[in-house]
C-alpha cells in the first residue's frame, strides 16, 4: 500500500497509475486512529491488503469450506459475454481487481478479433496484485489493452469518461464490505460514471444456511484467522505500531438481524499498545474486541432494491442452483 511517491508505475508494456497519494498517508492514518479511538474499536477492512494479505486471500479463495469464489468463478465461466457486452469497443473496468483469475474467464471465450477493441482496466489498492495480474495477463491475451489503477475505489471514484462503452466489474462480493448506506452511496457513485446503456457486472453473496455461512468465515485450517490477525501487522507498517498479532483471538459469527458476518479480533491478555503515531498508547482490556469486517448478504428483494435506489435497470441475475451466490446485470437506462 504505497501512499506516497511514485504515481506512474511502469510494468511491462503497460502501466499502472498510483492514485493513493491523492489520499495521503496522513489521511490514511488519522481514519485508522479515529477507528482505534471508537468503542467498540474497529480497523477498516480495506486495510487487509498488504501483499501477505493479498496472498492469505487468495489461499481462502482455495479452500473447501468458502465457496464464494469458485461459485462466483463458475457463473462468470458460463457468463454468454455477448449479452453483458454488446458492443465490440469496450471499456472494462474492473474494480478490486485482486488477482486475474476472473477477468480471464470472463474473457476466456472472446475471439481474439473481439479482444484487440477491448481496454481493460483494473483498480485496486493492492500495487503487488496488479502488477502480477497484468504480467500473468499480458502472456494470456496479448492482444489486450491493459492500464491498472492503485486507487481506494470506495473513495476513489470518478468518471472515466473514454467515450466508448463501459462495463464497470465488481465481483467476489466485495459490496457486502460496506454498510448498507455505504453501498446505496456506492452504487449511485457508479451510476453517476456510466453514460446511457454502459452496464454493471456485480458479484453479490447470498442470505443462506447460517452453518454454511459461519464455516466459510472459520475454516479448519485457520487461514482466513491468519488473514484477520494480519491486519493488525499491516497497522504496525503504516503506524510504526506494535501491535502482537498473536494475542488476538479470531472472531467470524453471522449477525441475523444485519444480515452479515463480522470479523472481529479479540485480546487474550490485558495490553497496551504504542510505538510510532500511537504516541501514549493504547490500553486494550482481555476479552475486548476490534471489528475488523463485516460482510454483507443479499436476498432478492435486496438486488432488486439496491440496484433501484441507483437508478439501474435490472437486466439479469444468473446464480447457481443451489443459490449461493448470485451475479447481477444491471444497465443504465
Ligand atoms: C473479499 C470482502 C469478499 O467478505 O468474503 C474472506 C473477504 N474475509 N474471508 C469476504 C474475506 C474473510 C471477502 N471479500
Amino acid at each position: 500500500m504505497d501512499y506516497s511517491r511514485r504515481e506512474v508505475i511502469a510494468c511491462g508494456s503497460s502501466r499502472i497509475v498510483n492514485r493513493l497519494p491523492e489520499i495521503g498517508l496522513d489521511t490514511a492514518v488519522d481514519g485508522i486512529l479515529e477507528g482505534l479511538a471508537c468503542s467498540p474499536k474497529r480497523i477498516s477492512s480495506r486495510y487487509f491488503y498488504d501483499p501477505r494479505g493479498s496472498a492469505l486471500f487468495e489461499a481462502i479463495t482455495g479452500l473447501e469450506e468458502y465457496y464464494l469464489s469458485r461459485t462466483e468463478k463458475a457463473l462468470i465461466e458460463a457468463l454468454p459475454f455477448e449479452a453483458i457486452a454488446p458492443a465490440p469497443d469496450l471499456d472494462i473496468v474492473e474494480l478490486g481487481s485482486g488477482d486475474h483469475s476472473k477477468i480471464s474467464l470472463l474473457l476466456g471465450g472472446v475471439s481474439a478479433r473481439l479482444l484487440s477493441g477491448i481496454r481493460y482496466v483494473p483498480v485496486d489498492i493492492s500495487c503487488s496484485a496488479l502488477e502480477r495480474s497484468i504480467a500473468a495477463l499480458a502472456r494470456l491475451f496479448p492482444a489486450l489493452e491493459v492500464e491498472g489503477v492503485v486507487a481506494d475505489y470506495f473513495h476513489q471514484m470518478h468518471p472515466v469518461s473514454s467515450g466508448r462503452r463501459k462495463l464497470f466489474c465488481f465481483f467476489g462480493s466485495t459490496i457486502g464490505n460496506l454498510s448498507r448506506k455505504e453501498a446505496a452511496a456506492f452504487m449511485r457513485d457508479i451510476a453517476a460514471s456510466m453514460e446511457s446503456g454502459d452496464s454493471f457486472l456485480i458479484g453479490m453473496d447470498r442470505v443462506k444456511d447460517v452453518r454454511l455461512l459461519e464455516r466459510a468465515y472459520n475454516d479448519s485450517r485457520g487461514v482466513t484467522a491468519m488473514f484477520n490477525r494480519n491486519i493488525l501487522s499491516v497497522l504496525n507498517g503504516l503506524l510504526g505500531s506494535d501491535f502482537r498479532p498473536e494475542k488476538f483471538e479470531h472472531r467470524a459469527f453471522y449477525n441475523r438481524s444485519m444480515k452479515r458476518i463480522e470479523m472481529h479480533l479479540e485480546a487474550t491478555e490485558d495490553m497496551t499498545v504504542g510505538g510510532g503515531v500511537l504516541r501514549e498508547g493504547i490500553p486494550i482490556a482481555r476479552g475486548e474486541a476490534i471489528h475488523t469486517e463485516n460482510s454483507h448478504k443479499f436476498d432478492e428483494g435486496d438486488i432488486r432494491l439496491i440496484g433501484e435506489a441507483a437508478g439501474f435497470d435490472l437486466r439479469q441475475v444468473f446464480s447457481d442452483e443451489n443459490r449461493l451466490f448470485s451475479l447481477v446485470h444491471y444497465e443504465k437506462p
